[in-house]
């Protein structure tokens, strides 16, 4: 995806931000172009309140002035804006490519409403191209990664699992525990994998936002198409 792209998605989102909205602030390089727009705007008056979804959106957000609160502060937000790794035609997505998927889940739970920002080659028909970060807890991360590799099984998914390096460690999350990657392919009930991983005591949360997107603002080079969700289904969990 272009920067230009990210960009555009990331303006036609700043469209739906109102004066005096607490507002949940997504994480990866689209988000940020958003982060950016934002700082912009609020130099020239606009009065929000962010909560960040990682360090990494916490820093910039501070870097350029937006104002932000915990969401302990700010328990209850108006809107999220935050990218995603697929989007399908429901608006479920996969999203932790950026490994802040527990936060982002958190954040996008307490707000009223979420818009994901992407370029249109983020757009599936079925979610599960894009490896699907799982989070797991650091103790008993081998009993996880099997607890996990039978539940796939059972669903008829490969269990290809991968730990998410960083360097030659592996890498911890914001909130201090792994992340497994898995490549699974097609994901035909998106549901039933995650009642499936939810079930796994060692399973923190994965990467699978069901239900919990209102609209996404898909930039393709031509202008920005809105999409909303044909039937939001709620996930539970
Ligand atoms: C962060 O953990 C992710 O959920 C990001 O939102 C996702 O990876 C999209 O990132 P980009 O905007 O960088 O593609």
């Amino acid at each position: 995806m272009s920067v230009n792209l990210k960009t555009e998605a990331a303006r036609a989102a700043l469209g739906h931000v109102e004066d005096g909205m607490r507002l949940g602030i997504g994480t990866g390089s689209t988000a940020e172009e958003f982060i950016k727009l934002l700082a912009a705007r609020i130099a020239g008056g606009l009065s929000i309140i962010g909560v960040t979804t990682s360090m990494r959106s916490q820093v910039l957000c501070e870097e350029l002035g937006v104002p932000t609160a915990t969401l302990d502060e700010q328990p209850e937000l108006d809107l999220t804006v935050d990218g995603a790794d697929e989007i399908d035609p429901e608006l479920s997505l996969i999203k932790g490519g950026g490994a802040a998927l527990l936060r982002e889940k958190i954040v996008a739970a307490a707000s009223g409403r979420m818009i994901v920002i992407a370029d249109s080659s983020k757009l599936v028909d079925t979610l599960g191209a894009f490896p699907l970060p799982i989070e797991v807890n650091r103790f008993g991360f081998e009993a996880t990664k099997r607890a996990i590799a039978g539940a796939a099984r059972e669903l008829g998914l490969p269990p290809a699992l991968r730990a998410r390096m960083q360097g030659d460690a592996m890498l911890t999350t914001d909130e201090g525990h792994f992340l497994i990657d898995a490549s699974f392919g097609r994901i035909a009930d998106a549901m039933a994998l995650s009642r499936a991983l939810l079930d796994i005591p060692g399973v923190v949360q994965h990467g699978l936002f069901i239900g919990m997107a209102e609209r996404a603002l898909i930039a393709d080079g031509t202008g920005v198409r809105e999409l909303r969700a044909e039937a939001v289904s709620g996930e539970t969990n």
